[in-house]
């Protein structure tokens, strides 16, 4: 499968992901953890990215674009194809990963928009845990861990993310708006675009999904 997944901070791209990539045995690639990764080994890379992750603004197009490169390039798992959480998220991007494609005969097959209203993402968001090494997200209260502030496989604990709070979240919607609404346009002109009700609990939003893949194949 050759496949993205836009939608805004806490629409469920990381949740879903997971369920996409087990069912296809394809890649995951999540611009936001390959950053966060970044980040946690200080590299000079990540202590640029951190401020403008903090501050809720776009990594330079550049930068992601050479990460995703690679990775679908050299990553083994992305033999089976792809899913990708957080990328493209300019014009400007998708049109890099057209071109990435189009060199290797391929084209995307599915451009799915997880649609939800901004006043429910305040609370997914700040009750959001995360196991860093994995990249793994549970909810306080709407997907607890079996154990409090532990990863149910590693027993690892569980951080908060620092862009986790509202005034951070406030600035993440502003972008999301204002730079990758209009790469849902893009995508809505190329017949490979279908949107889906992104409020529903996660089972629901999962089998939204597998009518998708259902439909084309
Ligand atoms: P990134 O990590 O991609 O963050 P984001 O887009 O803000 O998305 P989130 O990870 O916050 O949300 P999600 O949709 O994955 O939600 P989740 O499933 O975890 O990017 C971070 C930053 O990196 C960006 O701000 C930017 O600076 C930079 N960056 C990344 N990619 C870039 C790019 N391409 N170009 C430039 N810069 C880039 O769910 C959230 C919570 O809700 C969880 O707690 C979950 O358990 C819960 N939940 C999920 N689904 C449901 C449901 N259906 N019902 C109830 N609760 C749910
Ligand atoms: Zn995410």
């Amino acid at each position: 499968i050759r496949m993205i997944l836009i939608g805004p901070p806490g629409a469920g791209k990381g949740t879903q992901a997971p369920k996409i990539k087990e069912k296809f045995s394809c890649c995951h690639l999540a611009t936001g953890d390959m950053l966060r990764s970044q980040v946690a080994k200080k590299t000079p890379l990540g202590r640029e990215a951190k401020k403008i992750m903090d501050a809720g603004g776009l990594v330079s197009d550049e930068i992601v674009i050479g990460m995703i490169k690679e990775e679908l390039a050299n990553n083994k798992e992305c033999k089976g194809g792809f899913i990708l959480d957080g990328f493209p998220r300019t014009v400007a991007q998708a049109e890099s990963l057209d071109k990435m494609l189009a060199e290797k005969d391929q084209k995307l097959q599915h451009a799915v928009e997880l649609q939800i209203d901004d006043a429910l993402l305040v609370a997914r968001i700040t009750g959001r845990l995360v196991h860093p090494a994995s990249g793994r997200s549970y909810h306080q209260i709407f997907n607890p861990p079996k154990e409090t502030m532990k990863d149910d496989i590693t027993g690892e604990p569980l951080i908060q993310r620092s862009d986790d709070n509202a005034d951070a979240l406030k600035k993440r919607l502003a972008t999301y708006h204002a730079q990758t609404a209009p790469v849902v346009g893009y995508y809505k002109n190329t017949g490979i675009w279908k949107g889906i009700d992104a409020s529903q609990e996660p089972g629901q939003v999962w089998s939204s999904l597998v009518k998708i893949f259902g439909e084309s194949d």
